[in-house]
């Protein structure tokens, strides 16, 4: 699946920049392009020097700008998607691959044909859909993400329409200027806040970072030195970004562990005991206060560290230490020993693992096509512990794990834990996806839940 049937038209302008080629009559993507000159194993071989990814202890990982996809007329001019999750799979590392739909065109429907987790997702005015502490890694290679640059609030009013609003007065000094546009028969006036916040990027990369978790770059500004004249950028400009981005970095209390060749690498601490410290003399940024860390539906970011649970040992692991993979699949996590979600306990994790088991087997003798090696990409629209993914998960599938943003216990962070992916959602709007990207959609008690709303 992570191959695609050949058109040979589509490789043979791609073929010296290795990022496609044909193979009997399959597509294969080595991943090649700019940044992955050799191919993306020999780029995740690199990242593997640094980051222990074999090891079973880092298993969820987000792929931030996750592809290129750029049709011609008669050929496809770049073509790469998703590649970096598929070779983690090598190393039973389950990727959420996350782009916006932009020039790029359907990178994600792409990423989905190949059979690879992807979703719609961007770095904008909200939070990412996750709860806080969900991934061992995060990576962007040329994702052009500005990760140290001020971020746009905007207030769009749409005159004769319905109206939406996004108005935050957090900044009410903030420079302000209109736009006045026209679509279609509607006039639109757009006021713009331009943010009076840096680095909210990468705070929010922090957030959904586990302790301890990994923060790969590669691209712009790294490796400057000897790139910037093929990014045709001054080198001035691209050295002052990488100094903002140490030193960032270096205020979310991240050490930079790695910078080999045009891959750079910061590791998140495994605690804030020593965080806290650091900040009362530095004064920015600040620790969030009362927010929900796992808040990511609308929740707009906010330039501040989210405080990881408290410990007292510096040898701690916040939140409490995961088992590796697969271990941790059906081991109750942190989250339900601590006691720290509503309504869940070890007693109930184990009964809801036993009871999705039966399940499972049960679609399988109505569905004989389950288990078959038919389905690829499958959504579980209210996924409660990850139980019915959990039971699944022998098979060659992915789950896509979703909680309702207003189920009545937030257990994303559970199934997150397990090893498991997976977003919230509200049923009521449409899936960050693209049409016919799912094999298989499984419903557990969702529709009363949306009964009457
Ligand atoms: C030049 S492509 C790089 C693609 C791929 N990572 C590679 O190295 O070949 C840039 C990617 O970043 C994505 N991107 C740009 N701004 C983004 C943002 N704010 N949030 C998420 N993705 C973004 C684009 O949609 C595109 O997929």
């Amino acid at each position: 699946m992570v191959q695609q049937r050949a058109f040979p038209k589509v490789v043979c302008v791609q073929e010296i920049q290795n990022w496609v080629r044909v193979e009997g009559d399959r597509l294969v993507f080595p991943g090649g392009g700019t940044s992955f000159p050799k191919g993306v194993k020999d780029y995740v071989d690199e990242i593997r020097r640094v980051v222990p990814l074999k090891s079973g202890n880092i298993r969820t990982a987000l792929d931030v700008g996750c592809g290129d996809l750029l049709v011609g007329f008669e050929i496809i001019v770049k073509i790469r998607v998703a590649s970096f999750g598929a070779s983690l799979m090598d190393y039973n590392i389950l990727t959420m691959s996350i782009a916006p739909m932009d020039i790029h065109e359907a990178q994600v429907q792409f990423a989905l044909e190949r059979g690879l987790p992807a979703m719609l997702g961007i770095l904008s005015t909200y939070r990412l859909p996750y709860p806080s502490r969900s991934f061992d890694m995060a990576h962007c290679s040329r994702c052009l993400v500005p990760w140290t640059a001020y971020g746009t609030q905007y207030w769009n009013l749409e005159l004769g329409v319905k109206s939406s609003c996004f108005l935050s007065m957090r900044c009410p000094n903030a420079p302000l200027s209109t736009q006045i546009s026209q679509f279609q028969d509607h006039i639109i006036l757009t006021i713009f806040f331009i943010k009076c916040l840096d680095g909210v990027y990468l705070m929010e990369i922090d957030r959904v970072l586990r302790p301890g978790g990994y923060w790969v770059v590669s691209g712009p500004p790294i490796s400057w030195k000897s790139s910037y004249k093929g990014w045709e950028r001054k080198a001035q400009d691209l050295e002052k970004e990488q100094i903002s981005l140490e030193d960032l970095a270096r205020r979310l209390c991240w050490k930079k562990i790695a910078e080999r060749g045009p891959i750079a690498v910061w590791r998140k601490p495994t605690n804030h005991i020593h965080c806290i410290q650091k900040l009362k003399a530095w004064k920015s940024p600040h620790f969030c206060a009362e927010t929900d860390p796992d808040a990511g539906w609308y929740k707009e970011m906010d330039p501040c560290i989210t405080p990881l649970p408290k410990v007292t040992d510096i040898r701690s692991i916040s939140g409490g230490a995961l088992e590796r993979w697969p271990k941790m699949l059906n081991t109750a996590p942190p989250r339900i020993r601590n006691g720290v979600t509503r309504g869940a306990t070890v007693n109930t994790f184990n009964k809801d693992n036993q009871i999705w088991i039966k399940r499972v087997s049960y679609y399988g003798s109505v569905l004989k096509s389950l288990g078959a090696g038919k389905y690829r990409n499958i959504m579980d629209m209210n996924a409660g512990l990850g139980g019915f993914a959990a039971a699944i998960s022998k098979q060659q599938v992915w789950v896509m794990n979703v909680v309702p943003f207003d189920a009545q216990n937030n257990t994303l962070g559970i199934v997150y834990e397990r090893g498991l992916i997976g977003t919230y959602m509200n049923w009521c709007e449409a899936f960050s996806t693209y049409p016919r990207t799912y094999d298989l959609i499984h419903a557990h008690g969702v529709f009363s839940m949306y009964m009457g709303k």
